[in-house]
Formats: C-alpha cells, sequence, structure tokens
C-alpha cells in the first residue's frame, strides 16, 4: 500500500493532533503540537520571512505559520491532504493554489514546482522523510526552494531513542547498525542474549483493515549524525539537532502510570533542549544554514 493512500485515511482528522484543547485529552500523545510551536520559535529566531514545506499535510502548520506573518507555500503527494489543505489557507485567507499536488520524490515535478514558486528564506519537511527511499535526492530537492544563506528544518524518526526503548527496536539497531560487519557468530552470541532480555514483542505494529498502517508503509527511522552528514554534503553548516516528543520512561512502562502523571511528565520535559533528548526523545528536527556562494567563486 501507498503513503499516499495512508494519508488520504488521515486528512479529515489530522487537525485533531493539533488542537491545544486535546493536550490533556487526546489518546494519542500531541507530539506534532510541540513539534511545530519548536518549528514557529526557530524560525521566529533565524528571521524568515517565507517559508516552502514539502509534505504540507492539512497545512495546518503552515496556516499557523502565515499567522505568524510569513509568505508560505508547500506541496503533497496525497490528493486527500491536498483538498484540505487548500480549503485550510483559504479559509485562513491564504492562496490555495500555493498548494501542490506532486510526489516529491519525483525530480521532474520537483524542478518544475521549484521554477513556479521560486526560492524562500526558510524550508521543511516534517514527518516526510521517513516515506522517503532517497534521503539525498530529497535533500536536494529541499535545497532547491532555498535562498543561500537560508534555514532548512529536517525532521526525523530518531533510531537513537531505540537505546531507551528495550524492544525489537533496541535488538534491531543493536544488530543492523552497532555490529554491523561484525563477526557473524559474535553476532548470534549478542543476538540470542537480547532476544532473552528484550522484550522483542514489542512495540506492536500500527496496522489498519485497509492494509496502509503506519508500519505498514515506508517509516524509516533515520541516525541523526548520518542525516546530518547528507545535509552537511550538500554545503549546509550551522548543524544543530532539535528533539521532540519526549518519554520519561520507556514506552512499554507507560501502561504502569497513570496517564495524567505520564501525560505531565511527558509535557514538562518538550523543548528542556539538552543531549538527553537524543535518547528521550522519537523524533528530531535537524536546523541547518545553507551556503552563501563567495563572490570569487569558492563556496
Ligand atoms: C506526517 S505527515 C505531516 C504533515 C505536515 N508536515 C505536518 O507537520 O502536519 C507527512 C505528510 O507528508 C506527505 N508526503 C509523504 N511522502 C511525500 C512525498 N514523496 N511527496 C510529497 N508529500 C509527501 C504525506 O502525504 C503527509 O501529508
Amino acid at each position: 500500500m501507498s503513503v499516499s493512500s495512508h494519508y488520504d485515511g488521515s486528512a479529515s482528522s489530522y487537525s485533531d493532533q493539533y488542537d491545544p484543547e486535546r493536550l490533556w485529552t487526546n489518546e494519542e500523545y500531541p507530539a506534532n503540537l510541540f513539534r511545530l510551536q519548536l518549528v514557529q520559535r526557530l524560525l521566529a529566531a533565524s528571521g524568515a520571512r517565507s517559508l516552502y514545506e514539502l509534505g504540507v499535510g492539512d497545512a495546518t502548520p503552515l496556516v499557523t505559520i502565515a499567522a505568524d506573518g510569513l509568505r508560505v507555500a508547500g506541496n503533497d503527494v496525497s490528493p486527500e491532504m491536498v483538498r484540505f489543505a487548500r480549503s485550510n489557507m483559504e479559509r485562513h485567507g491564504q492562496d490555495p493554489a500555493a498548494i501542490a499536488l506532486l510526489d516529491a520524490q519525483d525530480p521532474a515535478a520537483i524542478s518544475a514546482e521549484q521554477a513556479r514558486a521560486g526560492t524562500f528564506d526558510a524550508v521543511m519537511a516534517l514527518g516526510v522523510i521517513p516515506h522517503v527511499t532517497d534521503d539525498v535526492a530529497f535533500v536536494a530537492s529541499m535545497d532547491g526552494f532555498l535562498r543561500p544563506g537560508g534555514q532548512l528544518l529536517l525532521q526525523f524518526r530518531n533510531a537513537m531513542f531505540s537505546m531507551f526503548t528495550f524492544n525489537r527496536l533496541t535488538k534491531e539497531f543493536v544488530m543492523d547498525a552497532l555490529l554491523a560487519g561484525v563477526d557473524e557468530g559474535i553476532r548470534q552470541v549478542v543476538s540470542d542474549d537480547l532476544d532473552a532480555r528484550l522484550a522483542v514483542d514489542k512495540p506492536p505494529v500500527r496496522t489498519r483493515p485497509t492494509g496502509d498502517g503506519y508500519d505498514e508503509i515506508l517509516s524509516r527511522f533515520h541516525n541523526p549524525f548520518e542525516l546530518a552528514d547528507v545535509v552537511r554534503a550538500h554545503g549546509y553548516s550551522d548543524i544543530r539537532f532539535h528533539w521532540y516528543n519526549y518519554h520519561p520512561a520507556y514506552p512499554m512502562l507507560a501502561p504502569q502510570i497513570d496517564p495524567m502523571a505520564y501525560r505531565k511528565a511527558q509535557v514538562a520535559l518538550e523543548h528542556e533542549g539538552t543531549w538527553r533528548g537524543m535518547f528521550l526523545c522519537s523524533a528530531g528536527l535537524i536546523e541547518a544554514t545553507k551556503a552563501v556562494p563567495d563572490p570569487g567563486g569558492e563556496l
């Protein structure tokens, strides 16, 4: 099943997670609300006056950012998301035509959109790179919308979080990343030991009757250091990590904790901004500055 059909299925309720009224009542933790607040702070700090977003969803983030005074535009691959996004833009006094229906992995579609939309002070992609097969091509696509000296904001699912989950994700990270290339006999000993120590039957796989649940479509984790290298290789500097979606206990323990106490502990940690986020957060954001060509022709 496709990424597009997954998001078609969630388009009508997507804005719920951004409703501050539901912060304490929403069953699902509203991590994306904190992501949006983080992005608003970073854009304000950089002084960006315009923003292009790849994968706008229903454009709740984009219209919120437009209300801060930025000129905004973007795209999405899901026809339903684009339908909601355009009507959302219209309701907020924005141009619905600023939202394009396209696949950001299609180079021809991206080039045409870059020619149409021009360049911006900032470019962002939130929740999109997990669904992309080629990170290098995706960062290049983002780069094409950004003016020299502009600000790139790239969200990712954090592979390092697996060091705090003590479950199947931990085993996969140890075996596939940490011990890649190690002697097969040693790997087998470690693998057997991890099967005994870790809850390898968790987390549950998120499925849908339609076969396009979040864990049934391509939804990758990224190693923050490797992704930062991809961004750096495109000529970016001032690379910074920001963390959100904090976990005050590893997720499988949450059912043992009073839900309101757990939610309060999560919210209390959001935006604390220290190294702990690399392990306590299931998601992160890379902020980076695009190089300005020097007048002599060298970067
Ligand atoms: C997790 S949602 C986030 C939406 C929005 N950025 C937000 O923060 O609310 C990811 C969005 O990216 C879109 N998307 C995924 N792959 C894409 C692609 N190749 N091209 C364009 N959009 C894509 C999906 O359709 C979906 O609307």
